[in-house]
């Protein structure tokens, strides 16, 4: 199993720990700037997503837009889980102080991972995910606190019903899940990030 590319940047004691997954086209750098915005003294572990589409990195392999490919879903999702575990042991953190912040490719790799895991990782800021639709789990939630943001009928890419089947899917296994909804499509706003901001306050 190859290694992830990462950065870690340990933050002050008292600040949230992040684990930040790109979107398509991104990289290990992508969201940090974000994430600064979110809390200036965060840690943040950032992952370089291990799968090539011409010469853009992504967590997982798909045949063309939103044509996933679930084997390939499955075998990520273990390696990503891998490696936060070794990085996680590594640096004395609880799996459970994490939060996981994603975007887009990065957000729907999150989303299954406390989907189809059981892990004790609980707490998750996605901006803009979609359902991959695998529902193979049915352990509850209840532990989990989840924010998503949607950008409305202008999303070319995560439609109505797949993000509301999404935040579906975590209500009904007694998730905690906070939805957050713009009108400027799959693009990140900083509206956006001020509510996250604001969410994480109450966390
Ligand atoms: C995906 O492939 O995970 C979604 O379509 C989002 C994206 O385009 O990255």
């Amino acid at each position: 199993m190859e290694e992830m590319k990462y950065i870690y940047q340990a933050g002050k004691p008292d600040g949230k720990k992040f684990i930040l997954l790109h979107g398509t086209g991104g990289d290990e750098h992508s969201l940090v700037e974000l994430v600064n915005l979110l809390d200036e003294e965060a840690t943040i572990l950032s992952f370089r997503g291990g799968i090539q589409e011409n010469g853009m990195n992504r967590f997982f392999r798909r045949h063309g837009l939103n044509q996933f490919d679930f084997a390939s879903l499955e075998k990520e999702t273990d390696t990503l889980l891998k490696e936060i575990r070794e990085i996680s042991a590594e640096k004395g953190i609880p799996l459970s102080e994490w939060i996981l912040v994603g975007y887009s490719n990065g957000a729907n790799i999150a989303a299954h991972l406390l989907l189809e895991r059981e892990t004790e990782l609980a707490h998750g800021i996605f901006f803009h995910p979609m359902s991959l639709e695998v529902h193979t789990q049915t352990f509850p939630l209840e532990s989990k606190k989840i924010w998503v943001s949607y950008g409305g009928e202008q999303d070319p890419i995560v439609s109505t019903a797949s993000f509301t089947e999404l935040v579906e899917v975590f209500r009904k296994r007694q998730g905690k899940v906070d939805v957050f909804e713009s009108t400027y499509g799959h693009q990140l706003t900083m509206e956006e990030v001020q509510a996250a901001r604001t969410w994480l306050k109450e966390l």
